[in-house]
């Protein structure tokens, strides 16, 4: 049986670029996929396909039973958007534009000024509800942008990048909200350029660049795929750099990466954090001294070396208006793009 989002097949090009190149898709109801990839990957146009926006050159989509070409009005009942490309209006309020949506999905003047008043407060915006929201932070906007893709609890939902550019307190209290949704039962699609958030928050992964899915699974698989979790050890001389590739060496499941201007070996390993303990004795009983030793887990660089050879950034390559991924700073969400 299709899940709740089915694509199959989809391209759509623009002049040269192939933004979507013959993609696959499937998310269960109730679970959330995490779209991840980095900028100009193709995951908005993927979103402004399933969403109705936009129309690919070839494929299908299914979203809610319903397919997305042949009742695309249909489809909108049923589907909630927020992210890149979302529609707050800078100069309403944040209750305005909540009590705006509700009517533009037809709801009574009365249900919506109080479902308005109801996210108004779950997303802790009912002090700044009657400020325009042209004057809320980055996070506040975020919230709000989600709200207004709330207003009718629709059963499937689509969320692009939507903790691009965010502060971890904001970035963590988006999550929350997100995860509080997910356990109501609403089928979410998610996009992202952190594997982390992919990892927090999505059942199934999808690693999409040049259009192409190009590996899917749970994020433990991704992550083994990736050679899992790494340590990192920096050496408190130059010459005990080789004494520690070799320990190193013992404990890896790859290759010992040296970085010698800084004395830092990175290997990747599986084990966690009893593994870490073991690696610290052997490296005292060689004599060898650390200044650091951690474990981290893969970021989304790693994964895209390992399965592309090459960068994030380097995928950017001809997207002008792009930013780095995983850059921080609050980002201009770009202009309001035309429906097509
Ligand atoms: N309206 C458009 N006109 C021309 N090129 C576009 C348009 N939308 C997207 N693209 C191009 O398609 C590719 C995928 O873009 P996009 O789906 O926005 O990627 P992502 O959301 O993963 O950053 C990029 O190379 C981008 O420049
Ligand atoms: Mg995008």
């Amino acid at each position: 049986m299709p899940g709740a989002i089915h694509a199959e097949g989809l391209v759509k090009t623009f002049g040269d670029v192939r933004a979507l190149d013959g993609v696959d898709l499937d998310v269960p109801e109730g679970t959330v996929l995490g779209l991840l990839g980095p900028n100009g990957a193709g995951k908005t146009t993927a979103v402004r396909v399933l969403t109705t926006l936009l129309r690919p050159d070839s494929g299908r989509a299914v979203v809610a039973g319903v397919d997305v070409l042949k009742h695309p009005n249909e489809v909108r009942r049923s589907i909630g958007l927020s992210g890149q490309f979302a529609a707050v209006d800078e100069y309403l309020t944040g209750r305005e534009n909540l009590h705006m949506v509700g009517q533009l999905y037809q709801m009574s003047s009365r249900a919506a000024k109080a479902r308005a008043g109801e996210l108004l407060e779950r997303f802790h915006l009912a002090d700044a509800a009657d400020r325009p929201a042209k004057t809320y932070s980055g996070g506040m906007r975020r919230r709000l942008d989600l709200a207004a893709a709330l207003v009718v609890s629709p059963p499937v939902m689509f969320m692009d990048e939507p903790t691009t550019g965010l502060d971890p307190r904001n970035r963590q209290q988006l999550w929350d909200v997100i995860q509080e949704l997910v356990a109501g039962g609403t089928t979410l699609l998610l996009t992202t350029q952190y594997l982390e958030e992919a990892d927090h928050l999505a059942h199934d992964i999808c690693v999409v660049d040049h259009g192409k899915v190009i590996a899917r699974g749970t994020s433990d698989q991704l992550k083994l795929r990736t050679g899992g979790e790494r340590v990192e050890v920096v050496v408190h001389r130059p010459d005990m750099i080789d004494p520690a590739r070799a320990v190193l060496a013992g404990f890896g499941k790859g290759e010992v990466a040296v970085e010698t201007h800084t004395r830092k070996l990175t290997v990747p390993v599986a084990g966690g954090a009893k593994l870490l303990a073991e690696v610290i004795r052997e490296l005292d009983s060689r004599g060898v001294e650390i200044d650091d030793i951690g474990l981290r887990r893969p970021t989304l660089d790693d994964v895209f070396i390992s399965l592309t050879g090459h960068t994030a950034e380097l995928a950017e390559e001809g997207d002008g208006d792009s930013t780095a991924a995983g850059g921080g700073g609050e980002r201009g969400q770009g202009p309001k793009e035309a429906v097509k």
